[in-house]
């Protein structure tokens, strides 16, 4: 089994999300979430983008010593200069460089030359690599960069001493089987790439984040970026819990494991959750509400009967809990069950006439409640 690393980016990438501004204590107590899920990388933030995101990185890097701290900078000494100040008492100080090598990015928004990209990034990487023993260097957009061109700067990039190489899906326009090739293409055309970590970054215009980090992990990706939940810039990054999940489940398609602790994602959405203000749909896999809430009679009483007919992921695993929640569409067998739980023992008549009672009850309210049960039971016994 190949060794994922994960690197977290909730609080870069992820507070970039219309919406969220996270105040430096609220940093700090993520940050020590993400260390007990066991996060092998933390991006802390942006230290050159405003004091805040920097006394944020400085004190993620001065506590947290589980995990690697890192943090952006553009390519520029000063942005380096910055994340080494906020960096430099981490336990493997670490920076992230990232310079655009799109045609469009390069002539509109940095207006450069090829050639004037290849050299600023190259001198970055130098001067960074002067003071920090790890540097991920990271093409942004390259998955709608040329590839000739994005061979020549990743490897000027690794020569410069660059360790980790970055490829992201920066506007989210890929599918799974364009970015498988574009990694076979990287680990079979680059100079020394092996020399370097390969690392896959998307986001989730096209609603393809988590698939197509899961298709650069099978042609060769060996660190993949992601947000708890799923936050960042316009439609969010690939959310980590499902990428987490769906190595751990589907470990024998991938062939890949990380090293999270997966029994604190829950407690871990939940926090991220409660601290942005960024409600989890109830549908959302791995984490919603409902991810683990079966409601129909026939699956009930499948899960009922044996788990497995409805769950491919125990609930166990990720710190949740499963349910029946009882509503319109439950059968006979959970509502006995439930009723049973709370105390009812009497006999089949009186359940067929509770049965029928909360039926009709499920037609007029959206959620039935305990309290509602207590009522039916009690109804129906002093009927008697
Ligand atoms: O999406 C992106 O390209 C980024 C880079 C800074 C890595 O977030
Ligand atoms: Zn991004």
């Amino acid at each position: 089994m190949r060794k994922i690393n994960v690197f977290d980016t909730s609080l870069r990438d992820g507070e970039q999300m219309p919406g969220i501004a996270l105040t430096v204590k609220e940093k700090l107590e993520i940050a020590r979430q993400l260390e007990r899920l066991g996060v092998d990388i933390i991006e802390a933030g942006f230290p050159a983008s405003s004091p805040g995101d920097f006394q944020a990185v400085k004190e993620i890097a001065e506590t947290v010593k589980g995990s690697s701290i890192t943090g952006l900078a553009r390519a520029k000494k000063s942005d380096i200069d910055s994340a080494w100040e906020a960096l430099k008492s981490s336990a493997e100080p670490r920076v992230h460089v990232f310079l655009a090598t799109s045609p469009i990015h390069m002539e509109h928004k940095l207006k450069l030359t090829p050639d004037q990209v290849v050299e600023r990034a190259v001198e970055s990487v130098r001067y960074a690599a002067e003071k920090f023993p790890h540097v991920q260097f990271s093409a942004e957009d390259a998955n709608r960069s040329e590839w000739p061109f994005l061979k020549r700067i990743i490897e000027a990039a690794i020569d410069a001493g660059a360790s980790v190489i970055n490829l992201p899906d920066t506007v989210g326009y890929r599918t799974p089987e364009e970015i498988s090739k574009l990694f076979e293409f990287v680990t079979e055309n680059v100079k020394n790439i092996d020399r370097a970590i390969l690392s896959t970054h998307n986001h989730d215009d096209l609603g393809m984040g988590v698939a197509n980090s899961l298709a650069a992990i099978s042609a060769g990706a060996g660190q993949v970026e992601c947000t708890i939940n799923g936050i960042g810039e316009r439609a969010g990054n690939a959310a980590l819990e499902e990428i987490a999940v769906a190595l751990q489940i589907r470990s024998d398609y991938y062939q890949a494991k990380t090293g999270l602790k997966l029994s604190e994602l829950k407690r871990t959405s939940a926090l991220v959750s409660r601290l942005t203000s960024m409600n989890v749909p109830g549908n959302k896999a791995v984490v919603g509400a409902n991810a683990f809430a079966h409601e129909s009679g026939i699956h009930q009483d499948g899960m009922l009967k044996n788990k497995e007919t409805y769950e491919i992921i125990t609930p166990e695993l990720v710190g949740a809990t499963s349910t029946l929640p009882l509503g319109k569409h439950s059968g006979r067998h959970a509502f006995k069950t439930k009723l049973n739980e709370l105390g009812f023992s009497g006999s089949d008549e009186k359940l067929q006439t509770i049965f029928s009672a909360f039926k009709q009850l499920c037609d007029k309210k959206k959620e039935v409640t305990e309290d509602d049960l207590y009522a039916l039971i009690a109804d129906a016994t002093d009927d008697q």
